[in-house]
Parts: C-alpha cells; sequence; structure tokens
C-alpha cells in the first residue's frame, strides 16, 4: 500500500470517528425468538478448587456463598457443576471418590455435597451439574480408561446421583462423561440406560467435555446415540462453535470456560466470553473454570475463579470483577429466559444480547471490550478492534412500549486499571421505542425493565495474613464434624480422610489416614507416592512433626516432609526435604518426592503396627531427622530446595496414619 493510498484511509477513519460513530439496533420479538438460555455458572473442582472454601469461619464463609450463590445479591448463579470425586489428582488436589472401594460407599466425603446444599438453600432453582474426571482404580479394573467395563463405570456414576438424593436431598439435573477425554458411545448408552431403569429419565447427559468434535460427528451418525445426549458441551470454545454442532439441534454450552486470572482482565475477558458465546457461537450456557480460587495460589492456575478465598486461616477473601461481570447477566435473566433474534456485534467493536422471559420484560447486556485478546489467557477470543461509539436501541414488538429501563454499568479502565462494578446509574428514558447511549470502550452496560438488582455487600472480611507458623492438628474429628478431610491439608496424590479406631486404647483413636490403595484412573500423571501438602510455599526454616503409623508389614513407607516446591499435575516431580521411614526398618532423607536423590540412608528399626513420632528440621542450608526423639540424621548439609510448603504422605497406594501433626518456626 502506498503513502498516499495510507494517507487516504486514515483520514477516513479520523472523518468517520470525528463525524459520529452512531449506529441503529432493533431488537424485536415480532419474527420469533432465539434460543433459551440455560444459565451461567460456575465449577467447583477438576480439581479440588473449593479446598480451603469449608475451613472458613462464620460469618466469612456464608458471606462468600451468598456472593457466589444469594439470588439478587452478587454472581447469582444459575449453573453449579462439580466434580465427582475419583480420588485421584485433576488439577489443584484430589477429590475423594464415594467408592472408594468395590464394597465400599459414603456420600460424606469431601467438600461438594455441602457445596451444592449451600447454594440450593440460596437458590433452589439453581441446575446441577455432576462430571468425573477420573475413578478409583478398581473402576478401570486396573486399567487407564474407565471404559473396559462400561456397566460398572455406569452403575458407579448413577450410584453418586441417587446417593446425592438419597443422602443430601439433591436433584442432580445433568451428568458428563469423562472430563476432556475420550468418549466410548457404548458407555453414553450404557449411562442413559442405566439412568432410566433408576428412575432418573430426568437426568440430562452433557457430552463430551472436550471439543465440538468427534462428538458432534458421532452424534449425527448415530441415532440411539444421539437421543442419549441432551447437550453438546465444550470446552474453551473460544466463542465460536460449527455449523455441524448447531445442526445436530442439540442444546450448545460452552460447559467450561474462563480460566483466566481473576484481576480486572479476568473480569473483562469473562464480559466478552458471556455475550459472544452466544452472539457467535449459540450457546446458551456458560460455565467458569473455577467457581472459586480456594486453592494455595501456588497450585497451578492460581486465582483463575470468579472470586478468591484462599485464607482461612486469616478469613480473607476477595470480591474479584468476574462475581459483577456476571451479575450483570444472572440478575436480570432466568434460566427459560429466551434470547431475542436480534444479538450482535456492534458496527465500531463489542456485542449486544438481549432476553426476555417471553412476558414483556427485556434484559439488554452490551459489552465493549477493547484489551488484547492474549490476556484472555484461556481461551485465545477472535480480535475486535473496538472504539467508542454512540449507539440507538429501536425495541419492537412487545418491548415497543417500554418507556424506562434500569441500568447498570461496569467501566474497566486498562490505563490507571481501575475498575467501576457494577453500579446502579439513573434509568434511561425510552422515548417511542427508542433510547441512545454513548458508549466509551471497555465498558459492560445492563439496561433492564427488571428493577430489583443489588449489588450486595457485607463488611470488608478481616485484612490478608499468612499461614500460621506454629500449627497444630490433632485430627480429633469430634472438632471438625462437616468434613471428611483435615483443615488446610490439600491431598496431590491419594487421599487423606479422618479415621475412628474405636479399638484403640488410645491416644490414637482420632487419626488422618491415606485410604487411596490402588492407582486410579488417572486424569493427570498422579505421584507413584501419595502426598498431601499443607501451609505457606514460602516457607523455608521450620520444624515438622507428626506421628505415623504404618498399616501393612511389606514394603510400606511414610514420610513428612518441607519445602515441597510443586503440586498439581506435576507434583510427581516436586523436589523438597523428606524424611522416610518404612516397615522393613530402615530410614531415608530425599531431595524429591521420587526417592530417587537420597541424602542419606540407614536402619532405623522401625514396623508396622507401631507409632512413631517423626521429626524433620531445616535451618538454612541444614537440616536434621528424629524417630521418637533419637536423631538419625543429625544438622546435615542439604542440596537446595529454597522453599515450599510441609506435607505427609506414603511411599505407595498404601494406608497409613498421621497423628499429632505439628509446625514450628525455627
Ligand atoms: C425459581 O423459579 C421460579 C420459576 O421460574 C421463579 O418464579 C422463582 O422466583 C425462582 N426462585 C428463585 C429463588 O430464583
Ligand atoms: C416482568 O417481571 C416482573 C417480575 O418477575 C413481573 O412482575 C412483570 O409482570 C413482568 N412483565 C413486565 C412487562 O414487567
Ligand atoms: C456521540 O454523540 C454526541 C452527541 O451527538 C457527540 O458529541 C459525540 O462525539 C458522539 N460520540 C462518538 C463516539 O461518536
Ligand atoms: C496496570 O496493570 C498492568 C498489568 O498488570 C501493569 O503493567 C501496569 O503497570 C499497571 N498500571 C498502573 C497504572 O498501575
Ligand atoms: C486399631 O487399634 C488397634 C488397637 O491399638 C490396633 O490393633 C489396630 O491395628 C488399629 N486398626 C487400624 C486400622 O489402625
Ligand atoms: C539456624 O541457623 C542459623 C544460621 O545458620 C543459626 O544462627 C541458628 O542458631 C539456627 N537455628 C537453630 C534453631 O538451629
Amino acid at each position: 500500500m502506498n503513502t498516499g493510498i495510507k494517507c487516504f484511509m486514515f483520514l477516513c477513519i479520523f472523518l468517520c470517528m470525528r463525524v459520529c460513530l452512531c449506529d441503529d439496533y432493533v431488537l424485536d420479538d415480532r419474527g420469533g425468538l432465539g434460543e433459551s438460555f440455560d444459565g451461567i455458572g460456575g465449577l467447583s473442582g477438576g480439581g479440588a478448587t473449593s479446598r480451603l472454601l469449608v475451613n472458613y469461619d462464620e460469618p466469612f464463609r456464608s458471606q462468600i456463598l451468598d456472593y457466589l450463590f444469594k439470588p439478587k445479591f452478587g454472581a447469582s448463579l444459575q449453573i453449579l457443576k462439580v466434580e465427582i470425586g475419583g480420588d485421584a489428582q485433576t488439577t489443584d488436589g484430589t477429590e475423594p471418590s464415594h467408592m472408594h472401594y468395590e464394597d465400599d460407599e459414603n456420600y460424606f466425603r469431601g467438600y461438594e455435597w455441602w457445596l451444592m446444599r449451600e447454594a440450593k438453600k440460596r437458590n433452589p432453582n439453581i441446575t446441577l451439574i455432576g462430571l468425573p474426571w477420573a475413578f478409583p482404580g478398581w473402576v478401570g479394573n486396573g486399567e487407564s480408561w474407565p471404559y473396559s467395563f462400561p456397566d460398572i463405570t455406569a452403575s458407579y456414576v448413577v450410584s453418586w446421583i441417587i446417593g446425592a438424593k438419597e443422602y443430601h436431598d439433591l436433584d442432580i439435573d445433568y451428568v458428563g462423561i469423562w472430563n476432556e477425554r475420550n468418549f466410548d458411545t457404548k458407555y453414553i448408552k450404557i449411562l442413559r440406560n442405566t439412568l432410566d431403569k433408576s428412575g432418573l429419565e430426568r437426568v440430562k447427559i452433557i457430552a463430551s467435555d472436550f471439543l465440538w468434535e468427534p462428538i458432534t460427528s458421532a452424534v449425527i451418525a448415530d441415532r440411539e446415540l444421539s437421543d442419549a445426549v441432551d447437550v453438546l458441551g465444550v470446552h474453551y470454545p473460544g466463542t465460536t462453535t460449527t455449523p455441524k454442532a448447531f445442526k445436530t439441534g442439540k442444546k450448545l454450552w460452552s460447559s467450561e470456560d474462563y480460566s483466566t486470572f481473576n484481576d480486572y482482565v479476568g473480569g473483562g475477558c469473562w464480559a466478552r466470553i458471556l455475550n459472544q458465546n452466544y452472539v457467535n457461537g449459540k450457546m446458551t450456557a456458560t460455565i467458569s473454570w473455577n467457581l472459586i480460587a480456594s486453592y494455595y495460589d501456588n497450585l497451578p492456575f492460581a486465582r483463575d475463579g470468579l472470586m478468591t478465598a484462599n485464607e482461612p486461616w486469616s478469613g480473607n477473601y476477595v470480591v474479584e470483577s468476574p462475581i459483577w461481570i456476571t451479575a450483570h447477566t444472572t440478575q436480570f435473566t432466568e434460566p427459560g429466559w429466551r434470547y431475542l433474534q436480534s444479538v450482535g456485534h456492534f458496527t465500531h467493536g463489542g456485542s449486544y444480547v438481549a432476553l426476555t422471559d417471553g412476558n414483556g420484560n427485556l434484559t439488554i447486556i452490551t459489552e465493549t471490550m477493547t484489551h488484547d485478546h492474549s490476556k484472555c489467557i484461556r481461551p485465545p477470543l477472535p480480535f475486535y478492534n473496538v472504539w467508542a461509539q454512540n449507539v440507538t436501541f429501536n425495541l419492537k414488538g412487545s418491548f415497543a412500549d417500554i418507556s424506562e429501563l434500569q441500568v447498570w454499568y461496569s467501566k474497566f479502565d486498562f490505563v490507571t486499571n481501575k475498575t467501576l462494578l457494577f453500579r446502579n446509574l439513573k434509568p434511561i428514558k425510552v422515548n417511542e421505542g427508542s433510547f441512545s447511549i454513548e458508549f466509551d470502550v471497555d465498558e459492560v452496560y445492563t439496561f433492564t425493565t427488571l428493577r430489583n438488582g443489588q449489588k450486595g455487600s457485607y463488611p470488608d472480611p478481616p485484612p490478608s495474613a499468612s499461614f500460621p507458623k506454629n500449627y497444630k492438628d490433632n485430627f480429633d474429628v469430634l472438632e471438625h464434624p462437616h468434613f471428611s478431610e483435615a483443615p488446610n491439608f490439600a491431598d496431590q496424590t491419594g487421599v487423606f480422610e479422618y479415621f475412628t479406631n474405636l479399638t484403640d486404647p488410645g491416644p490414637h483413636v482420632f487419626t488422618l489416614r491415606q485410604v487411596v490403595t490402588q492407582r486410579p484412573v488417572t486424569w493427570v500423571a498422579d505421584a507413584d507416592q501419595t502426598i498431601s501438602v499443607i501451609g505457606d510455599y514460602k516457607w523455608q526454616d521450620l520444624t515438622v512433626s507428626c506421628d505415623v503409623y504404618m498399616e501393612n508389614g511389606y514394603n510400606d513407607g511414610v514420610f513428612i516432609a518441607v519445602r515441597v516446591g510443586k503440586g498439581g499435575g506435576v507434583v510427581r516431580a516436586t523436589k523438597g526435604i523428606f524424611f522416610w521411614v518404612y516397615s522393613y526398618g530402615t530410614y531415608k532423607v530425599t531431595n524429591d518426592l521420587s526417592g530417587t536423590t537420597v541424602l542419606a540412608e540407614g536402619f532405623s528399626g522401625t514396623r508396622a503396627n507401631v507409632w512413631y513420632t517423626l521429626t524433620l528440621t531445616v535451618n538454612g542450608t541444614h537440616g536434621s531427622a528424629e524417630v521418637n526423639g533419637y536423631p538419625f540424621w543429625k544438622n546435615e548439609a542439604l542440596w537446595m530446595q529454597e522453599n515450599g510448603w510441609a506435607a505427609i504422605g506414603t511411599s505407595s497406594f498404601q494406608p497409613a496414619q498421621f497423628d499429632n501433626f505439628a509446625i514450628e518456626a525455627v
């Protein structure tokens, strides 16, 4: 392009901008409506993303739940999707299965039941979805694949749905297949059959929580499969769908989306996703991974939740911008409302959607997000230029007589990083069915006939604080009656749960027990050892002690550790200072979980079915380790792992118990 033409083009653009970027948009229902809206939701799990939430004291825990679920208060979520725990690592930790073993059933493990009950308490209409990421080893019959015995897998999943009703009075509305892994058409049909035979015809199936293909083609090619599947759910669709998927006539959902750091950038990405998933992709539900960032910051995908609550010890939590961006839609719609056919992009960038209850109510949501799509970490969204612009909406059909609309407003300023979130502005007058508004860039507006929106608030929570450096837990279950896991322990491989041994004469009646005894059908590369981390990732110098009890005489080992540097899907590669004892009478100090870098080893005389107190102290470049107060390893030079969590664990998938865990600052 020569300079002359370039100049001419710039002049044109410049003139256009000066004159008026003003355009008319018609909102009309006379030609029929668009798709039915199914809601906006959050995903707890995949995995352990709500782990620390349950350990908050009241009133903070209830306040956080209100910001998420209470209608017309905060995010006012319409969907809660949870992981069906499978005893394996699923991103930020493991979640327990309701059936660790084939002959085992327990519907009170973990925190997802509790979370669903709390959500329902606040919003009885909330849609509930369950999806497995991983399965206990017996479900896969020892294979790394859950479909070899599809009847077993289906009855395992359906038992979770039945248990939800029987023990918690929770109606699960949708169930999925296997998160972001291959589906098996035979399994999907058997799952449908098993649901129907169990009187659960109303439970719908989402497939396949991965990409548009191959599920779309499979549904088109197979009538029976098509009958079994109600929703095509895809992950991180980048707001777009395929014509083929649309032709199936199935509901199209973004069943996992967002996954962006939840500062102002995250809120902006979320605003664009929520509108454009429908505008570009005709997707009628969008679910955020994740619901709430309630996991240690140094686990993978820190703060990729709608808000943050990962300091139960301080009570501090942060209501982040995605909460209020969600409210722009959720407080002024309900699942079952219909999109108007007239939705789309503004000529000068940004997008609008409009929804109606079919009863004269109208909600319009607009967004003019500019920011670089590369900042929306997942997915990279299509990039559009966005300008400030004047817009006129012309309301026709059922909406022609509307005379006033309530206005809710958010603004992101990417120069100052300041945000205005969910402000209730003066109502706007509609004259003869039309109103005009000047949009700046990076704004979100809701215009609605509904008058009962609210920016809910509570007094500021306590200030943020580090994990206490002196910490003790004797795992006395009577002090923590509600959950199966001990506060603040974040299981990274294996499952550690409260155990009561009534035949123990004391003092070890109440303990914490690692219970996974077979490698699960994993979702990522779980370690070959089990491990649960706790504390402050910045920790360097401290003493950890814990009573340990090996239950098997053969090839069994347990450890305590400090400076543990990695969790999540890479936990098997973590370094740290690990102190192990084995039931065949030896001890070891290693620099990694896999046990390959040995700092010291020798005879300890330890055996199974005896309690021992292990102590590990690390100070700068030196460490020491004791069994029952006897030093096996004394002030020895360390290899370097600078900092990390404290941890407990076992040398393999074996049951073992822990008691009187204590951390002390050096
Ligand atoms: C639940 O849905 C019904 C029917 O749409 C509605 O009338 C009611 O207000 C809803 N309740 C809540 C708490 O949102
Ligand atoms: C809008 O919704 C409200 C509250 O649900 C309802 O009372 C009213 O009849 C609806 N229709 C109009 C036109 O406002
Ligand atoms: C919008 O319209 C007003 C009034 O006509 C005008 O002053 C303003 O420059 C316009 N804004 C844009 C972005 O075109
Ligand atoms: C705004 O945030 C960006 C990215 O975090 C940062 O680079 C920039 O310095 C911030 N600007 C201000 C004024 O704080
Ligand atoms: C329970 O305590 C008894 C008595 O100390 C002991 O023999 C038994 O091994 C314990 N059971 C487990 C599973 O720890
Ligand atoms: C820790 O190390 C520092 C310096 O290396 C030393 O001064 C201090 O006494 C040590 N503390 C303990 C409790 O060993």
